[in-house]
Protein backbone atom coordinates (compact mmCIF):
# COMPACT_ATOMS: atom_id res chain seq x y z
CA UNK A 1 0.00 0.00 0.00
CA UNK A 2 0.89 3.23 -0.73
CA UNK A 3 -0.28 6.68 0.54
CA UNK A 4 -2.13 9.14 -1.65
CA UNK A 5 -3.09 13.05 -1.16
CA UNK A 6 -6.80 13.75 -2.80
CA UNK A 7 -7.39 17.11 -3.09
CA UNK A 8 -11.03 18.17 -3.65
CA UNK A 9 -11.27 21.64 -5.36
CA UNK A 10 -14.23 23.14 -4.84
CA UNK A 11 -16.03 23.92 -8.00
CA UNK A 12 -18.20 26.49 -6.97
CA UNK A 13 -16.54 28.20 -4.26
CA UNK A 14 -19.50 30.11 -2.78
CA UNK A 15 -22.01 26.93 -2.90
CA UNK A 16 -23.23 25.80 0.36
CA UNK A 17 -22.84 22.37 1.06
CA UNK A 18 -26.09 20.41 2.64
CA UNK A 19 -26.00 19.13 6.00
CA UNK A 20 -26.71 15.22 4.50
CA UNK A 21 -23.81 15.20 1.77
CA UNK A 22 -21.36 16.59 4.78
CA UNK A 23 -22.19 13.39 6.87
CA UNK A 24 -22.51 11.37 3.60
CA UNK A 25 -18.55 12.65 2.91
CA UNK A 26 -17.76 12.17 6.59
CA UNK A 27 -19.28 8.89 6.36
CA UNK A 28 -16.78 7.72 3.35
CA UNK A 29 -14.19 8.86 4.95
CA UNK A 30 -14.71 6.33 8.11
CA UNK A 31 -14.83 3.59 5.91
CA UNK A 32 -11.12 4.17 5.04
CA UNK A 33 -10.58 5.25 8.83
CA UNK A 34 -12.49 1.67 9.89
CA UNK A 35 -9.53 0.24 8.19
CA UNK A 36 -6.68 2.22 9.41
CA UNK A 37 -5.82 4.03 6.31
CA UNK A 38 -6.98 7.47 7.06
CA UNK A 39 -4.50 8.84 7.72
CA UNK A 40 -5.56 12.66 7.67
CA UNK A 41 -8.86 14.76 6.18
CA UNK A 42 -10.35 18.11 6.58
CA UNK A 43 -11.04 21.43 4.77
CA UNK A 44 -8.54 24.00 4.25
CA UNK A 45 -9.14 26.81 6.82
CA UNK A 46 -9.98 29.07 3.61
CA UNK A 47 -13.43 27.28 2.03
CA UNK A 48 -12.15 28.53 -1.10
CA UNK A 49 -9.41 26.00 -1.16
CA UNK A 50 -12.05 23.28 -0.64
CA UNK A 51 -10.47 20.02 1.38
CA UNK A 52 -7.95 17.53 1.03
CA UNK A 53 -7.58 13.46 2.15
CA UNK A 54 -4.42 12.27 2.82
CA UNK A 55 -4.92 7.88 3.14
CA UNK A 56 -3.42 4.42 2.43
CA UNK A 57 -4.57 2.46 -1.28
CA UNK A 58 -3.52 -0.15 -3.29
CA UNK A 59 -2.55 2.09 -5.96
CA UNK A 60 -3.83 5.62 -8.03
CA UNK A 61 -7.02 3.71 -9.45
CA UNK A 62 -8.01 3.08 -6.23
CA UNK A 63 -7.15 5.77 -4.66
CA UNK A 64 -8.64 7.56 -7.56
CA UNK A 65 -11.97 5.29 -7.94
CA UNK A 66 -12.21 6.75 -3.64
CA UNK A 67 -12.24 9.90 -5.00
CA UNK A 68 -14.45 9.88 -7.51
CA UNK A 69 -17.31 7.94 -5.22
CA UNK A 70 -17.04 10.71 -2.40
CA UNK A 71 -20.40 12.19 -1.96
CA UNK A 72 -18.70 15.86 -2.44
CA UNK A 73 -17.35 14.81 -6.01
CA UNK A 74 -20.68 12.76 -6.94
CA UNK A 75 -22.87 15.74 -5.98
CA UNK A 76 -20.26 18.31 -8.18
CA UNK A 77 -19.67 20.13 -5.48
CA UNK A 78 -16.07 19.35 -5.69
CA UNK A 79 -13.13 18.24 -8.39
CA UNK A 80 -10.70 15.64 -7.40
CA UNK A 81 -7.17 15.75 -7.77
CA UNK A 82 -5.11 12.65 -6.88
CA UNK A 83 -1.42 12.20 -6.33
CA UNK A 84 1.14 9.52 -4.85
CA UNK A 85 2.88 10.78 -1.78
CA UNK A 86 6.04 10.22 -0.53
CA UNK A 87 5.55 10.88 3.43
CA UNK A 88 8.46 12.10 4.88
CA UNK A 89 9.09 11.50 8.65
CA UNK A 90 11.57 10.92 11.46
CA UNK A 91 11.10 7.04 11.80
CA UNK A 92 11.35 6.50 8.37
CA UNK A 93 14.62 8.85 8.06
CA UNK A 94 13.08 11.52 6.24
CA UNK A 95 12.52 8.84 3.42
CA UNK A 96 16.17 7.28 3.88
CA UNK A 97 18.08 10.47 3.71
CA UNK A 98 18.72 10.25 7.59
CA UNK A 99 19.75 7.87 9.85
CA UNK A 100 17.02 5.10 10.77
CA UNK A 101 15.60 2.16 8.33
CA UNK A 102 13.42 3.32 5.75
CA UNK A 103 9.84 1.95 6.19
CA UNK A 104 9.35 1.86 10.03
CA UNK A 105 6.32 3.75 11.39
CA UNK A 106 5.70 6.98 12.51
CA UNK A 107 5.33 7.49 15.97
CA UNK A 108 5.63 3.90 17.03
CA UNK A 109 8.65 3.87 18.77
CA UNK A 110 7.32 7.08 21.22
CA UNK A 111 3.90 4.52 21.70
CA UNK A 112 6.49 1.96 23.13
CA UNK A 113 7.96 4.82 25.48
CA UNK A 114 4.96 6.35 26.35
CA UNK A 115 3.02 2.90 27.69
CA UNK A 116 2.68 3.34 31.35
CA UNK A 117 -0.15 1.47 33.12
CA UNK A 118 -3.03 3.48 33.17
CA UNK A 119 -6.04 2.00 36.17
CA UNK A 120 -7.94 5.63 36.15
CA UNK A 121 -10.55 6.30 33.16
CA UNK A 122 -13.32 8.30 31.86
CA UNK A 123 -16.42 6.57 30.85
CA UNK A 124 -16.67 7.69 28.01
CA UNK A 125 -17.41 4.26 25.86
CA UNK A 126 -15.36 2.91 23.44
CA UNK A 127 -17.41 2.46 20.17
CA UNK A 128 -17.53 -1.05 18.38
CA UNK A 129 -15.65 -0.11 15.40
CA UNK A 130 -13.48 0.57 17.24
CA UNK A 131 -12.78 -1.93 19.09
CA UNK A 132 -12.79 -4.10 16.15
CA UNK A 133 -10.13 -2.41 14.61
CA UNK A 134 -8.14 -2.88 17.58
CA UNK A 135 -8.59 -6.77 17.44
CA UNK A 136 -7.79 -7.35 13.99
CA UNK A 137 -4.55 -5.06 15.03
CA UNK A 138 -4.02 -7.84 17.65
CA UNK A 139 -5.14 -10.45 15.42
CA UNK A 140 -2.23 -9.61 12.98
CA UNK A 141 0.31 -10.50 15.58
CA UNK A 142 2.77 -13.50 14.96
CA UNK A 143 1.78 -17.35 16.43
CA UNK A 144 4.13 -20.06 16.39
CA UNK A 145 3.87 -21.85 13.25
CA UNK A 146 0.87 -19.08 12.50
CA UNK A 147 -1.46 -21.63 14.17
CA UNK A 148 -3.07 -18.22 15.61
CA UNK A 149 -4.91 -20.17 18.31
CA UNK A 150 -6.13 -17.41 20.12
CA UNK A 151 -9.96 -17.01 21.21
CA UNK A 152 -10.34 -13.99 22.55
CA UNK A 153 -13.22 -13.20 24.75
CA UNK A 154 -14.51 -9.49 24.57
CA UNK A 155 -16.14 -7.54 27.90
CA UNK A 156 -17.64 -4.37 26.22
CA UNK A 157 -20.66 -4.03 28.31
CA UNK A 158 -20.16 -3.19 31.67
CA UNK A 159 -22.20 -5.80 32.55
CA UNK A 160 -19.63 -8.26 31.68
CA UNK A 161 -16.57 -6.06 33.09
CA UNK A 162 -18.19 -6.68 36.20
CA UNK A 163 -18.59 -10.30 35.58
CA UNK A 164 -14.95 -10.19 34.87
CA UNK A 165 -13.54 -8.03 37.40
CA UNK A 166 -15.42 -10.53 39.82
CA UNK A 167 -12.84 -12.80 38.48
CA UNK A 168 -10.08 -10.63 38.68
CA UNK A 169 -9.73 -10.59 42.91
CA UNK A 170 -12.74 -7.63 42.05
CA UNK A 171 -9.96 -5.10 40.98
CA UNK A 172 -11.92 -1.69 40.44
CA UNK A 173 -9.59 -0.96 37.01
CA UNK A 174 -11.43 -4.28 35.32
CA UNK A 175 -15.34 -2.09 35.47
CA UNK A 176 -13.48 1.25 35.44
CA UNK A 177 -11.72 0.66 31.82
CA UNK A 178 -14.32 0.77 28.72
CA UNK A 179 -13.30 -2.14 27.37
CA UNK A 180 -11.58 -5.26 28.83
CA UNK A 181 -10.61 -8.47 26.57
CA UNK A 182 -9.56 -12.29 28.34
CA UNK A 183 -7.09 -13.18 25.70
CA UNK A 184 -7.48 -16.62 26.14
CA UNK A 185 -5.74 -19.60 24.10
CA UNK A 186 -7.02 -22.99 22.16
CA UNK A 187 -3.82 -25.31 23.15
CA UNK A 188 -6.29 -27.97 20.74
CA UNK A 189 -5.22 -25.60 17.86
CA UNK A 190 -1.62 -26.67 18.03
CA UNK A 191 -2.71 -30.08 17.41
CA UNK A 192 -5.56 -29.87 15.13
CA UNK A 193 -4.44 -26.62 12.52
CA UNK A 194 -1.24 -27.93 12.01
CA UNK A 195 -2.27 -29.52 8.26
CA UNK A 196 -3.26 -25.89 7.36
CA UNK A 197 -0.24 -24.31 8.85
CA UNK A 198 1.97 -27.06 6.95
CA UNK A 199 -0.51 -26.25 3.74
CA UNK A 200 0.66 -22.23 4.13
CA UNK A 201 4.45 -23.23 4.70
CA UNK A 202 3.77 -25.13 1.52
CA UNK A 203 1.95 -22.11 -0.60
CA UNK A 204 4.68 -19.86 0.28
CA UNK A 205 7.72 -22.06 -0.64
CA UNK A 206 8.96 -23.04 3.43
CA UNK A 207 8.34 -26.37 2.45
CA UNK A 208 8.02 -28.92 -0.67
CA UNK A 209 4.73 -30.49 -1.05
CA UNK A 210 6.76 -33.82 -0.25
CA UNK A 211 7.79 -32.53 2.85
CA UNK A 212 3.44 -31.78 3.87
CA UNK A 213 3.61 -35.27 6.70
CA UNK A 214 6.52 -34.68 7.67
CA UNK A 215 6.10 -30.62 8.80
CA UNK A 216 2.61 -31.90 10.46
CA UNK A 217 3.83 -34.14 12.46
CA UNK A 218 7.16 -32.04 13.03
CA UNK A 219 4.96 -28.80 13.97
CA UNK A 220 2.76 -31.93 16.35
CA UNK A 221 5.73 -32.68 17.87
CA UNK A 222 6.59 -28.71 19.38
CA UNK A 223 3.49 -29.09 21.68
CA UNK A 224 4.47 -31.20 24.11
CA UNK A 225 3.91 -28.64 26.77
CA UNK A 226 0.69 -26.51 25.03
CA UNK A 227 0.30 -24.19 28.24
CA UNK A 228 3.52 -23.17 27.92
CA UNK A 229 2.73 -22.05 24.21
CA UNK A 230 -0.14 -21.14 24.64
CA UNK A 231 0.99 -18.13 27.31
CA UNK A 232 3.75 -17.30 25.16
CA UNK A 233 1.32 -16.86 21.84
CA UNK A 234 -1.60 -15.44 24.22
CA UNK A 235 1.01 -12.70 25.82
CA UNK A 236 2.00 -11.52 22.28
CA UNK A 237 -1.65 -10.99 20.92
CA UNK A 238 -2.40 -9.45 24.29
CA UNK A 239 0.24 -7.14 24.24
CA UNK A 240 -0.28 -6.43 20.56
CA UNK A 241 -4.13 -5.61 21.28
CA UNK A 242 -2.24 -3.14 23.93
CA UNK A 243 -0.44 -1.12 21.75
CA UNK A 244 -3.17 -1.18 19.15
CA UNK A 245 -5.08 0.64 21.82
CA UNK A 246 -2.44 2.69 22.64
CA UNK A 247 -1.91 3.97 19.05
CA UNK A 248 -5.39 5.14 18.86
CA UNK A 249 -4.77 7.17 22.47
CA UNK A 250 -6.24 4.97 24.35
CA UNK A 251 -4.49 3.68 27.74
CA UNK A 252 -4.85 0.69 29.73
CA UNK A 253 -3.20 -2.16 31.24
CA UNK A 254 -2.49 -5.44 31.26
CA UNK A 255 -4.20 -8.07 34.50
CA UNK A 256 -2.30 -11.01 35.56
CA UNK A 257 -4.64 -11.38 38.80
CA UNK A 258 -7.13 -13.86 38.20
CA UNK A 259 -8.70 -16.93 38.89
CA UNK A 260 -8.45 -19.05 36.01
CA UNK A 261 -11.08 -21.56 36.89
CA UNK A 262 -13.40 -18.63 38.02
CA UNK A 263 -13.04 -17.05 34.62
CA UNK A 264 -13.44 -19.82 32.40
CA UNK A 265 -16.48 -21.16 34.44
CA UNK A 266 -18.25 -17.21 34.31
CA UNK A 267 -17.43 -17.09 30.22
CA UNK A 268 -18.66 -20.46 29.77
CA UNK A 269 -14.83 -21.65 27.98
CA UNK A 270 -13.95 -25.24 27.98
CA UNK A 271 -11.53 -26.75 30.31
CA UNK A 272 -8.80 -26.83 28.33
CA UNK A 273 -8.62 -23.35 27.78
CA UNK A 274 -5.20 -21.23 28.72
CA UNK A 275 -5.71 -17.31 29.63
CA UNK A 276 -2.79 -15.53 29.43
CA UNK A 277 -4.23 -12.28 30.66
CA UNK A 278 -6.67 -9.65 30.57
CA UNK A 279 -6.29 -6.76 28.24
CA UNK A 280 -8.08 -3.56 29.58
CA UNK A 281 -8.37 -0.17 27.74
CA UNK A 282 -10.18 3.22 27.82
CA UNK A 283 -9.71 6.75 27.42
CA UNK A 284 -7.45 8.16 29.81
CA UNK A 285 -8.73 10.15 32.91
CA UNK A 286 -5.33 11.15 34.04
CA UNK A 287 -1.67 10.48 32.72
CA UNK A 288 -0.24 8.28 35.48
CA UNK A 289 3.32 8.63 36.39
CA UNK A 290 5.56 6.39 34.65
CA UNK A 291 6.97 3.37 36.83
CA UNK A 292 10.84 3.52 36.88
CA UNK A 293 13.20 1.08 34.79
CA UNK A 294 16.00 -0.61 35.26
CA UNK A 295 18.95 0.74 33.16
CA UNK A 296 19.81 -0.91 30.06
CA UNK A 297 23.06 -1.64 30.81
CA UNK A 298 22.33 -3.31 34.28
CA UNK A 299 20.21 -5.99 32.84
CA UNK A 300 21.56 -6.64 29.23
CA UNK A 301 24.07 -9.11 27.93
CA UNK A 302 26.11 -8.75 24.97
CA UNK A 303 27.50 -12.33 24.34
CA UNK A 304 26.93 -13.80 28.13
CA UNK A 305 24.24 -13.08 30.93
CA UNK A 306 24.47 -9.56 32.35
CA UNK A 307 26.58 -8.91 34.82
CA UNK A 308 28.78 -11.94 34.80
CA UNK A 309 32.61 -11.36 35.27
C1 LIG B 1 1.83 -9.98 33.01
C2 LIG B 1 1.41 -8.78 33.80
C3 LIG B 1 0.43 -8.92 34.78
C4 LIG B 1 -0.01 -7.81 35.52
N1 LIG B 1 -1.03 -7.95 36.41
C5 LIG B 1 -1.53 -6.87 37.05
C6 LIG B 1 -2.65 -7.00 37.92
O1 LIG B 1 -3.21 -8.08 38.12
N2 LIG B 1 -3.12 -5.87 38.53
C7 LIG B 1 -2.55 -4.65 38.33
O2 LIG B 1 -3.03 -3.67 38.92
N3 LIG B 1 -1.49 -4.49 37.49
C8 LIG B 1 -0.97 -5.56 36.86
N4 LIG B 1 0.09 -5.42 35.99
C9 LIG B 1 0.70 -4.08 35.77
C10 LIG B 1 2.10 -3.92 36.39
O3 LIG B 1 1.98 -3.71 37.78
C11 LIG B 1 2.81 -2.75 35.69
O4 LIG B 1 2.99 -3.06 34.32
C12 LIG B 1 4.19 -2.47 36.29
O5 LIG B 1 4.06 -1.95 37.60
C13 LIG B 1 5.00 -1.46 35.47
O6 LIG B 1 4.29 -0.25 35.33
P1 LIG B 1 3.99 0.36 33.88
O7 LIG B 1 3.16 -0.67 33.14
O8 LIG B 1 3.21 1.60 34.17
O9 LIG B 1 5.28 0.62 33.21
C14 LIG B 1 0.57 -6.52 35.28
C15 LIG B 1 1.58 -6.41 34.29
C16 LIG B 1 1.98 -7.51 33.56
C17 LIG B 1 3.03 -7.33 32.49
Amino acid sequence: MSEFVIFLHPTDPTAKRPVDVIRDHCRHLDQLDRDGRLIAAGPFADPAHGGMIVGRFYGLTEAEAFARNDPFVLGSYSRPEVRAWAWSYRENGHLGVQGPAPGSHPRFLDTLHLRSTTRHFSTRPIEKHFVHRMLRAALAAPSEFNLQPWRPVVCHSLADRQRLERCCLDQPHVSAASLAVICAVDPTAFHRDAPRAADEMIASGQRSPEERDATITFIRSCYENPRDSAIRNGTIFAHQLLLAGLSQGLAGFWLGGFDEDAVRKEFRMPAHAVIAGVIGLGWPDEHEQPMPRQDEADVTGWGEWPGSV
